[in-house]
C-alpha cells in the first residue's frame, strides 16, 4: 500500500492550516515538513515555530525532513516540537551515528536521507539505526523539479538494504513525484512518496491523492 506524504513546502502558507487539514482529510499518510537552512541548500524555508504550530493540530505524523547543516544542533527541539519522524542528511553531518541514535533514544522514528550523488553503500553501517532511507530523486532546495532517473537504482539498492534488516524500513522518495512518475518509483521499492507540487498546485487536493495512490 502506497503511502502518500504532501510537502507543505509548496502549501499557501497564508492557509497553512487549512491546506494541512484538506489533505488529511483526504486520506494523506503523513505530513511531510522540508527544514531548509540556506547552507546546506540554497534555500530557506520554514522552522521550528512553524512546527509547534502545526504539529499540536495535526492528527497524523510529521516527518521531519532537515535540510540543514550539523542537524544534530536541533534533532531534539524538532522532537520537542512534535516531529514522528526526523530524517537527517548523510551528507549533513560528521556524526550520523549518533544523530540517529539521537532520534531513536527520544523516541522518534529515524530517518537518512541521500542526495542523488551519494551512494547508498555509504550508509550499510548504520542501517541497524534506521527507520525509513530517504532517496532524494530530485537536488535538494526547491519544489517542482523534474525526477532524476538515475536515481532509480538507488531506490532498489536501498530496498535490498532494507531487506537485509529484521526490523521494517520505509524506502521514501521525495522530488519530482507525480501521476507519471510514482509508479516507476514503486516498482523499484519505494513505499512512502512525498509530493509537494503535484499535491499544492491543484485546487482538489484528494482528488490528485487518490490519483497518486492508484496510478
Ligand atoms: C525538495 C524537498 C521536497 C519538495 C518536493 O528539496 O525536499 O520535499 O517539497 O517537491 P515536489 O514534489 O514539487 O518535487
Ligand atoms: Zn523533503
Amino acid at each position: 500500500m502506497r503511502k502518500i506524504a504532501p510537502s507543505i513546502l509548496s502549501a499557501d502558507f497564508g492557509c497553512l492550516y487549512e491546506d494541512i487539514k484538506e489533505v488529511e482529510d483526504a486520506g494523506a499518510d503523513y505530513i511531510h515538513f522540508d527544514v531548509m537552512d540556506g547552507m546546506f541548500v540554497p534555500n530557506i524555508s520554514f522552522g521550528l515555530p512553524v512546527l509547534q504550530s502545526i504539529a499540536p493540530k495535526t492528527t497524523i505524523p510529521v516527518d521531519v525532513h532537515l535540510m540543514v547543516e550539523q542537524p544534530e544542533r536541533y534533532i531534539s527541539s524538532f522532537i520537542n516540537a512534535g516531529a514522528s519522524i526526523v530524517t537527517v542528511h548523510q551528507e549533513a553531518t560528521k556524526h550520523v551515528h549518533s544523530c540517529l541514535q539521537q532520534i531513536k533514544n527520544e523516541g522518534c522514528r529515524a530517518g537518512i536521507a541521500l542526495n542523488p550523488g551519494t551512494p547508498v553503500s555509504l550508509i550499510e553501517p548504520i542501517i541497524e539505526q534506521v527507520d525509513l532511507i530517504l532517496i532524494m530523486t530530485v537536488n535538494p532546495g526547491f519544489g517542482g523539479q523534474s525526477f532524476i532517473n538515475a536515481t532509480l537504482r538507488k531506490i532498489e539498492e536501498a530496498r535490498n538494504l532494507a531487506d537485509r534488516v529484521a526490523h521494517p524500513v520505509e524506502i521514501e522518495v521525495d522530488g519530482g513525484i507525480d501521476e507519471s512518475t510514482i509508479g516507476k518509483a514503486e516498482e523499484a521499492g519505494a513505499n512512502v512518496f512525498v509530493a509537494g507540487s503535484a499535491i499544492f498546485s491543484k485546487k482538489d487536493r484528494a482528488k490528485v491523492i487518490q490519483q497518486l495512490r492508484h496510478s
